[in-house]
């Protein structure tokens, strides 16, 4: 069964550009052991890829978004999460995706430590999904590293399931580390979606 996002509120999930990647950096090196460089980022913005933030805003608790129509007054979509009481408006999380004729690829999905364990990577997890849904995408891929429990927990919990192993896949310290690919069969949304940006 689905687990809900009732955790957190105020998260608005919105498209990543250039001016983000300083804020997207931070996030990025305090999340992860062997972070993306810049220039990845800036790759992936150019090869078009799906690459989405996630900020915090400093919001009157009752004016937040999502409980609504789905719909940020920006007229972003809305993740659907509320927090009690976000003090600065800031970039926690990114997630980056790559999308094939049938197929989507998620390369990038982080939460930065502080905000980590309140909603936030499933929230941006189901946004990219959606998002590859929406675009015909059939099956979900993604790559883990065999180590990581909190991801993979998320994962299967969204019901991703182990397809192969990919050996000496990941850096690490002292050597590399081997890669979980996992897979998600995408159910079609019943009724057509407008087009995402
Ligand atoms: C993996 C990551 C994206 C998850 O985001 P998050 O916001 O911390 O996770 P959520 O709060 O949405 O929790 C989702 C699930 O993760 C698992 N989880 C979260 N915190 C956990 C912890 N401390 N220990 C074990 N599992 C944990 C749980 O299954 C949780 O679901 P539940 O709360 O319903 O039990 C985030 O921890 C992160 O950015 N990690 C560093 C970068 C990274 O490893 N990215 C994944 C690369 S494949």
């Amino acid at each position: 069964m689905k687990r809900p996002v009732t955790k957190t509120r105020g998260l608005r999930l919105r498209p990543m550009t250039e001016a983000d990647l300083a804020s997207v950096l931070a996030v990025e090196q305090a999340a992860y052991a062997f972070p993306w460089s810049r220039q990845i980022f800036t790759d992936c913005l150019e090869a078009g890829y799906s690459c989405w933030v996630g900020e915090l805003a400093a919001t009157n608790p009752g004016a937040l978004p999502g409980s609504g129509c789905g719909l940020d007054p920006s007229g972003m979509p809305d993740s659907g999460l509320t927090l009690p009481e976000a003090r600065v408006s800031s970039l926690v999380t990114h997630g980056v995706m790559g999308m094939g004729v049938d197929e989507c690829q998620i390369f990038n999905l982080c939460v930065h430590p502080q905000w980590q364990g309140q909603g936030i990577g499933r929230a941006m997890l189901r946004h990219l999904l959606q998002i590859a849904r929406r675009r015909g995408a059939k099956t979900a891929f993604l790559e883990v590293r065999v180590s990581n429990a909190r991801a993979l927990a998320l994962y299967r919990s969204e019901g991703f399931c182990e397809v192969g192993l990919r050996r000496g896949y990941y850096p690490a310290s002292g050597g590399r580390e081997d890669a979980w690919v996992m897979a998600l069969e995408l159910m079609q949304p019943a009724t057509p979606s407008p087009p995402f940006p």
